[in-house]
């Protein structure tokens, strides 16, 4: 079978701080099952992601503690990795926006813009923080919102009004790093990204997108408002350096963080594959070939739907650019945000010593945020493992295997007999696969959750119509074949459940002595496990989640 090539990334994730579920839910989990499942089914996947570096909140950080923004950085990219390990995500490679490869690769862009007349020069006037000894962010800058009167603007927006701002907007500010009012405007210099000019080129590639109604209006809102040219540089240490050969005069300054960030799909790439990261990334390598899925919070899907591809489209044409955009909502906690001033919310570090990554991977893609904000709760969380896990799955595998074992043994002395209930099972079976496989290709992650937990109901429902405990006592044999039947069953529902619980459905398909390869034809598959083929019972598979145990963590995570 020809095999597709499928690239996908997950949006990178700012390095300052520790993930909480939200970023799990409505990003990087959903890549992962998309990217487990395509390589499943056996099409090349590049699954790339990695950590945001750049900009002023790392320096922030690391002034905070006391350390080199480099040793900050190294630090939290650390202890991402080692989360997004334990949450088994199966990134191809997990790279950072510091590396040299982005260093080069976002120069080179960005003279590649210069060189086609899409970045240009301008004096700015930008506030200045005489206390805190330097240019101030936009959204360092807080003071009180003009249109809404709130406290607490940002002077790139209010989080009341959700009004854009200008900081010269803001009524009475101030740093929000150090508090100071002292503040004055000085002139610098800084590129911009002539968005206003590339604004046709990004309308006819739009044009070309099959993209869902939603990505669609976004785009066209914003095309239809006029791109507006923007600045790409700042006045930090810590970012890309502008490159000196082709902008002299420009020492001192950084790119912008939202400039070089999305360059590092291609960088980390770069640093995986070395040349031929050209295959995935340049049409006339290959690249045209490729199917592009993006993943990302919503708030980013502006930035992913026009920004970045004008970026491409003027630097080169050749560039592949995003086919497929996936935005996702948020995962409150208890109705609120996760908050970890607040101490509201669990965040992935703690949450992973709680419960072992299958419960989380389950509820949190069943769950996913795809439409709405979802909202999470511990009593919810247990309820769903609980029954989902625990009663529906777990429970059918244990019994089955528990009762053949005891019977008979642990090798499997029956012939698969294909009945009348049997054949309809094969004939549901495979169409509800082909369901669940249709909604994981279309990004329908609770639609394809569901036709999951609809498969494995049918375990259950077969057990206790054919009753063989109760045949057992007056037909031995046929007992066993309907044990055998539903062994057979137990295989291929952890072969299609392993890009959501793989280490679940790894520990059952190795204890049944069989290969986890991707069930097109259920009638095939059904008697792969047969007469004289061994397997062990695994000890408990899920255990159950009390509601002491959900008190307890109430009582932890929600102060
Ligand atoms: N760091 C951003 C965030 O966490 C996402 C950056 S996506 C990228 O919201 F494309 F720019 F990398
Ligand atoms: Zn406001």
């Amino acid at each position: 079978m020809q095999k597709d090539r499928i690239l996908i990334t997950s949006a990178l994730p700012y390095v300052n701080g520790i993930p909480h579920l939200g970023h799990l839910a409505g990003c990087l989990l959903p890549s992962d099952v998309f990217a487990r499942f395509n390589r499943l089914i056996g099409n090349q996947v590049l699954y790339i992601a990695g950590t945001d570096e750049h900009g002023s909140p790392c320096e922030i950080g690391a002034k905070k503690e006391n350390v080199s923004v480099e040793e900050y950085t190294s630090k939290y990219h650390n202890i991402h990795k080692d989360i997004y390990q334990k949450f088994n995500l199966s990134f191809d490679y997990f790279g950072r926006t510091s590396s040299k490869e982005n260093i080069e690769t976002t120069q080179s862009i960005a003279k590649e813009l210069f060189n086609n007349g899409f970045i240009e020069q301008r004096e700015d006037e930008q506030i200045f923080s005489i206390d805190d000894n330097m240019f101030l962010p936009d959204r360092y800058v807080i003071g009180t919102c003009p249109f809404c009167g709130a406290d607490n603007a940002r002077g790139d927006q209010c989080e009341n009004c959700t009004k854009v701002l200008d900081p010269r907007d803001l009524i009475n500010p101030k740093s929000s790093i150090s508090g100071s009012s002292n503040l004055e405007f000085r002139k610098t210099k800084h590129l911009y990204l002539l968005l206003s000019k590339l604004s046709d080129k990004v309308r006819s590639w739009v044009e070309t997108r099959n993209w869902n109604k939603l990505t669609l209006g976004i785009a066209y809102k914003w095309l239809d408002e006029g791109l507006k040219d923007r600045s790409i540089t700042r006045d930090l240490k810590w970012g890309v350096p502008v490159p000196l050969d082709v902008f002299p005069d420009m020492k001192d300054k950084v790119f912008y963080v939202w400039f070089d960030a999305p360059i590092g799909y291609i960088s980390i790439t770069k640093e995986l594959l070395g040349d031929d990261y050209q295959s995935w990334w340049l049409m006339d390598k290959g690249a045209s070939e490729v199917q592009y899925f993006q993943f990302m919070g919503k708030d980013n899907v502006p930035f992913h739907a026009i920004t970045f591809p004008a970026t491409l489209l003027g630097a080169n044409e050749n560039y592949k650019k995003v086919d497929t955009l996936k935005g996702l909502s948020y995962l409150n906690f208890n109705g609120g945000k996760f908050s970890k001033s607040a101490g509201r919310g669990i965040f992935a570090d703690k949450a992973i010593e709680e419960f072992d990554a299958d419960y989380w991977r389950y509820w949190l893609i069943k769950n996913a945020p795809e439409t709405d904000d979802t909202d999470f709760s511990f009593e919810r969380f247990s309820e769903e493992i609980n029954k989902d896990l625990n009663d529906v799955l777990g429970n059918f595998i244990l019994r089955v295997l528990k009762f053949y074992n005891s019977k008979f043994s642990n090798v499997i002395s029956h012939d698969i007999i294909i009945g009348d209930k049997e054949k309809q099972i094969i004939s549901l079976l495979q169409q509800k696969i082909h369901n669940y496989s249709s909604f994981i290709k279309s990004l329908e992650f609770r639609k394809a959750m569901a036709e999951l937990r609809s498969i494995w109901v049918m375990g259950n429902e077969y057990i206790d119509e054919m009753a063989p405990w109760a045949i057992y006592k007056t037909d031995v044999n046929k007992a066993g074949q309907i044990l055998a039947f539903a062994i057979n069953l137990i295989r291929i529902f952890m072969i299609i459940s392993q890009p959501i619980i793989p280490d679940s459905s790894l520990k059952v398909l190795n204890a049944l002595n069989t290969s986890g390869d991707w069930v097109f034809d259920v009638e095939h598959d059904i008697s792969i496990i047969n007469k004289g083929h061994s397997f062990n019972v695994p000890e408990a598979i899920f255990t159950k989640i009390s509601s002491d145990r959900v008190s307890e963590l109430n009582e932890k995570y929600n102060k």
